[in-house]
């Protein structure tokens, strides 16, 4: 299966503040299949964001190797760097909506900023956008008049308006209540089995959504252990990884009646 990202022994360390090294990368190494969802779940300060960072070139690598779609990014520098971003939709935690702006304006931006499309074309394209994500009659209103929700159904709007062939999801729930987050996971779900795009979602906790993830990667110490299924991970003996599952999955996971 041809792979979106693949890490090859990626080694990411920070000088604390006490002069110590923190090791957070460990010499990782993993493939993101094209075209499927992959979970990066571990506990806080892990180092899940860091990874987001290094693939969108946002960090270096102190060693090792980041390719996105065969492409060495740990060696692509200034206007090359730009082109690699541009593969990507990101939808951060808190949506990174802008306050001042309305709802499409925001979905309309990066149409504006890095397309030479008209007015009439843009048009067009968000009003689409907003039908599709639900959020038709809300066109006029600014993000802090939304719900947690539709907040985030606004950013993944945004963030798909260049068409991304890969999507990076840090936290996306963070903030929603239970239901909403289901709801919102499901639209990803949707969203990327209409457009195929590649999803990488990182989360603290494992999506109690059966079916979500094809792949999920567990990141703990510096080490990343990688699941080729969401039932698999139930049945690892590794002590750290069982304790994972026991505090995050519970019983709603073990049930096969939860789907997509
Ligand atoms: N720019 C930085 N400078 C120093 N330490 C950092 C930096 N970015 C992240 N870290 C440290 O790396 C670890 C992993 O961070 P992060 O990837 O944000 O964790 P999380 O898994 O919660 O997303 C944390 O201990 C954090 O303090
Ligand atoms: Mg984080």
């Amino acid at each position: 299966m041809p792979s979106a990202i693949d890490f090859r022994n990626v080694v990411k360390t920070f000088a604390k503040k006490n002069g110590e090294l923190q090791s957070v990368l460990n010499g990782v190494s993993f493939s993101i299949p094209a075209g499927k969802t992959t979970v990066i779940a571990g506990g806080s300060g892990q180092g899940k964001s860091v990874t987001l960072k290094l693939v969108l070139g946002l960090m270096q690598a102190d060693a090792g190797q980041v390719f996105v779609h065969d492409q060495d990014i740990t060696r692509a520098r200034g206007r090359e760097m730009e082109r690699l971003r541009t593969q990507f939709g990101v939808l951060f935690q808190g949506s990174a909506l802008f306050d001042s702006l309305t709802v499409f304006e925001n979905v309309a931006l990066p149409l504006r900023e890095r397309t030479e499309k008209s007015e009439a074309e843009i048009k067009t394209l968000v009003e689409g956008a907003l039908a599709q994500f639900e959020l038709s009659g809300h066109e006029e209103k600014y993000p802090a008049q939304l719900s947690g929700g539709m907040q985030k159904r606004v950013g993944l709007a945004r963030a798909m308006q260049l068409k991304p062939s890969i999507m990076l999801f840090d936290e996306p729930t963070t903030g929603l209540d239970p239901v909403m987050t289901r709801e919102i996971y499901h639209l990803f779900a949707r969203t990327q089995a209409e457009f195929g795009f590649t999803s990488v979602i990182v989360s603290h906790d494992i999506p109690k959504i059966f079916n979500l993830a094809d792949q999920v990667i567990i990141l703990n110490n510096g080490e990343m252990d990688v699941f080729g299924s969401p039932e698999e991970i139930q049945w690892s003996e590794k002590p750290h990884i069982q304790e994972f599952v026991k505090m995050t999955m519970g019983d709603i996971y073990q049930s096969h009646l939860v789907e997509k």
